[in-house]
């Protein structure tokens, strides 16, 4: 038996560091994804090949391998997957894994959600558990705790699981309702790797969350959620979080009356809320952003934790690929730098493949 397991990498249309606020975001799912084809082994062990990475991941498969140690590192959130999933009286069979990605390693689309989630619905299936989709996140979203240190939301883990095809998906981060939101034909979304990798991103994503939790308890609300505009007064933090709130929800009701003219604005205040008040910006994002306006994209920005990686755009369908090499030129030239475009569809979630 060969059991095939896909799970996509998610673009954030609008909506950053919000989620872990219990906020608003919207992301898609895209048709950049990780595969995992595994057949069982009799020996309760995990052995899993990449690939793109080097090493051979080779644990126990009754989750007491601990994450922090396992070599090669890309193995520690399979490790982590399988601790969560480990419980008493749970037999546990092991199996061989073959991982390919076309998700780009570091590059803010969430290869490593992709692959947490297309571990532990590998896992689930091989050892017969009913894993929930709603449990498959939460244990991807740990994983990603436990293996990295990286304190992150839940956007990623929930576009890798439900996403949607040609839809973005409206999350509430609080009750963790969903609501599919079409994307209109007469619009593409496109991505841009801005040729630097994330830098310095898990120190300070940490201190960014950490300045939204003192800015919440200052007001004296469980999460920045609840805050107002005035009540966030001249924290920059709690500012851009309340003000990118309610830009999720001016985006999405621009998307259902197709006013992208609209859309395009708010995710240029994004990406200056981001930029300025968040501080999550680069240069080069800020080159890349410019670039893809200057083009004639609606409107573009950071997308996902910052500082590096990609920048998304929304642009007019008939014109995206023209719009999207001409700023991609631009950039180049004035930065050297070798920007990668990709033009993203939206896709359904993870799961079994077949
Ligand atoms: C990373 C995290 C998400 C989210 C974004 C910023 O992608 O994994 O949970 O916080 O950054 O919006």
């Amino acid at each position: 038996m060969v059991l095939v397991v896909r799970a996509p990498g998610r673009v954030n249309l609008i909506g950053d560091h919000t989620d872990y606020q219990d906020g608003f975001c919207l992301p898609l799912a895209i048709d950049r994804e990780v595969v995992i084809r595994a057949t069982p082994r009799a020996d309760g062990r995990v052995v899993a090949r990449s690939d793109a990475l080097a090493g051979v991941v080779d644990m126990p498969a009754d989750g007491l391998e601990d994450a922090r140690h396992v070599e090669p590192g890309w193995g520690r959130p399979m490790a982590a997957v399988l601790r969560m999933l480990a419980q008493p009286g749970r037999i546990s069979i092991g199996f061989d894994a073959e991982v390919t990605s076309t998700v780009p390693v570091g590059s803010g689309l969430s290869s490593s959600a992709a692959f947490a989630v297309a571990v532990a619905i590998t896992a689930s299936e091989i050892g017969g558990l009913a894993t929930s989709p709603q449990s498959v996140v939460r244990i991807a979203q740990a994983a990603e705790l436990a293996a990295t240190g990286v304190p992150c939301g839940v956007m990623d883990q929930m576009a890798s699981v439900f996403g949607r095809a040609g839809h973005a998906l409206l999350l509430d981060c609080r009750s963790l309702d969903i609501d599919a939101i079409p994307l209109p034909p007469a619009a593409s979304v496109a991505v841009i790797h801005s040729g630097v990798a994330r830098r310095l991103e898990d120190s300070a994503y940490a201190q960014r969350r950490a300045a939204c939790e003192a800015a919440a308890a200052r007001i004296g609300v469980a999460t920045l959620r609840d805050a107002t505009l005035e009540e966030a007064g001249d924290d920059p933090f709690a500012r851009h979080v309340v003000s990118e709130n309610a830009r999720v929800l001016d985006f999405v009701t621009a998307l259902r009356a197709g006013d992208l003219e609209r859309g395009g604005e708010l995710m240029g205040s994004s990406h200056i809320s981001l930029r300025d008040d968040f501080r999550v910006s680069t240069p080069e994002l800020d080159a890349l952003v410019d670039a893809l306006v200057y083009e004639g994209a609606y409107g573009a920005r950071l997308t996902g934790a910052g500082f590096g990686g990609c920048v998304v755009a929304l642009v007019a369908t008939d014109r995206v690929d023209d719009v999207v090499a001409r700023a991609a030129a631009r950039y180049g030239s004035a930065t050297g730098l070798t920007p990668t475009p990709l033009v993203v569809r939206a896709v359904d979630g993870a799961g079994r493949v077949e």
